[in-house]
């Protein structure tokens, strides 16, 4: 049996016990600094405050934001999943209202080399976080690197943050078009929306989305939703200078305000989205298929 047939089998066996699967959202950007990581850890928060369990899964190579966000150091990251025996449970650090965190840390770069045994290792401890989540929101890092590329392809929901700035549009046109490129990418098995963030008005949100999908429609055919707009705002700002999210720092700020849309907006569109990828399971069931089809690499 290979690797892809054992995967399938996996998630089959999984399918046919009826396991819980976690909603995987990918938040990415064209251009670094546009607010992913303020987009993650709010939305986090905002669809905690909807009952929803969440883990976000910090997946930058660099700088860990959402530790330095959240104002906690993690004890355990991936790597040690991987290389130290480490359990799921035990790399998971809660942070404020009880919302998970796993740092990619070193584990994401090191996934290029696995061999089977630790991958199978890998996929089980995942597929536990389908039990642990509701939500599981992956914060990707800056720029437009294969490995960002190979996350958005095996989840089924991307969230495109992108600002007003003109750098910020070309970039997420770029990014876009090497997702199209992408062997394994297919339309209908991902979604894509967008925020405009850092707006100076409603308007400016719909403008920028307008724009963006003019010439990705027109040049990609791909489809792109717009999901909303969250204000340029100083309160935001402030807030992470305290290492606090906005939305627990102040709930009332109008950029809380938007990220509670957003992700109300989210919950009330589950249904759309049908498929789930199996979860975690068939999100890191999709991305080993990169790693071993040596299309990833860093
Ligand atoms: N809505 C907003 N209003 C005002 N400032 C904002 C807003 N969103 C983000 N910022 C500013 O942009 C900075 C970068 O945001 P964030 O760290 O979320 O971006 P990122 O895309 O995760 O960056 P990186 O690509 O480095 O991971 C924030 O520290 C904040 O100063
Ligand atoms: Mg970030």
């Amino acid at each position: 049996m290979d690797q892809a047939e054992h995967l399938r089998n996996i998630i089959k066996m999984n399918a046919q016990v009826q396991r819980p699967t976690a909603r995987v959202i990918t938040v990415t950007s064209g251009k670094g600094g546009v607010g992913k990581s303020n987009v993650s850890i709010n939305l986090a928060v905002q669809l905690r405050r909807l009952g929803q369990r969440v883990i976000i899964f910090d997946a930058d190579f660099g700088l860990a934001n959402i530790e330095v966000m959240f104002g906690a150091i993690p004890k355990h990251n991936l790597g040690d999943l991987i290389y130290q025996g480490k359990n799921i449970r035990e790399i998971i650090t809660k942070g404020p209202m009880d919302i998970g965190f796993i740092s990619g840390g070193s584990g994401i770069a090191g996934l290029t080399n696995l061999g089977r045994d630790y991958i199978n290792y890998l996929i089980q401890n995942l597929a536990e976080l389908d039990m642990l989540a509701d939500v599981v929101i992956i914060d990707t890092g800056a720029g437009i690197s294969d490995a960002v590329i190979e996350f958005l392809v095996a989840s089924g929901e991307v969230l495109l943050v992108t600002t007003p700035e003109p750098t910020s549009i070309t970039d997420s046109y770029s990014l876009l078009k090497a997702l199209n490129r992408h062997a394994r990418y297919s339309r209908e098995m991902t979604t894509i929306k967008v925020i405009a963030n850092k707006v100076r008005s409603p308007e400016e949100g719909q403008q920028l989305f307008n724009k963006l999908n003019a010439v990705v429609s027109r040049y990609l055919k791909i489809p792109i939703r717009y999901l909303g707009y969250v204000p340029e705002d100083p309160q935001l700002v402030r807030a992470v200078m305290q290492q606090t999210p906005i939305s627990i720092d102040n709930p009332n700020a109008k950029s809380a305000r938007a990220f509670e849309n957003l992700a109300y907006t989210l919950t009330n569109n589950a249904g759309e989205v049908t498929f789930k990828k199996h979860g975690m399971t068939g999100f890191f069931a999709n991305m080993v298929r990169g790693i071993k089809s040596r299309e990833w690499q860093q």
